[in-house]
């Protein structure tokens, strides 16, 4: 299985697929509309913006999304920039795809000579093991989310 991981200002294709997959995984839920979203990922594919979408694709066919962006979370605006709304489709799971996303924002942030990315999530073990902290947890505790960062390492 050969999968992909690059820019999705290259696969103009798949912006609202991947757009589609952050509306009804979250967006829908804070009222934001599809229209809205599929927006905000077009102005997430113009070249030379720090705040990027990356898509995962295998033989071409979208299979997965990440965002890079300045902030994603009002009561931590002192923090940037932000990895968000990591997403892999059901069939494609658990195959080290998350994981590649990851490092792709990773390594674009470090090229844009960032030190450290910022996230917040419920399931902090996504992380964990590719060398993210928790650095505090919030929230109820029936839906307890943690803030996360890594420090990116000079290459
Ligand atoms: C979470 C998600 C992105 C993982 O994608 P994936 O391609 O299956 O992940 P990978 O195979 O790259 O696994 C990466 C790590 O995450 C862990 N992991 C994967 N899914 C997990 C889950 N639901 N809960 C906790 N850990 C999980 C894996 O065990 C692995 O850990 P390791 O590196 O210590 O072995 C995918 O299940 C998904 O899209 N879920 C719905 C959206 C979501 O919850 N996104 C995360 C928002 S913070």
């Amino acid at each position: 299985m050969t999968i992909k991981v690059d820019f999705l200002r290259n696969y103009p294709d798949c912006i609202e697929t991947c757009a589609n997959w952050e509306y009804m995984t979250w967006g829908k839920n804070y009222g934001w509309t599809r229209e809205r979203v599929i927006a905000g990922y077009k102005s997430m594919t113009n070249k030379g913006n720090i705040e990027q979408a990356f898509v995962a694709l295998s033989r071409n066919k979208p299979i997965g999304t990440v965002l890079l962006i300045e902030n994603d979370h009002e009561n931590y605006k002192q923090y940037r920039p932000w990895l968000a709304a990591l997403y892999v489709v059901p069939e494609y799971r658990c195959r080290g795809i998350a994981r590649k996303l990851v490092a792709m924002v990773e390594d674009f942030a470090r090229s844009r000579g960032e030190d450290h990315l910022f996230l917040y999530t419920t399931s902090p073990n996504i992380y964990k093991g590719m060398g993210w902290q928790v650095t505090e947890s919030f929230g109820e505790k029936s839906s307890q989310k943690f803030l996360m960062n890594t420090k990116l390492s000079r290459l």
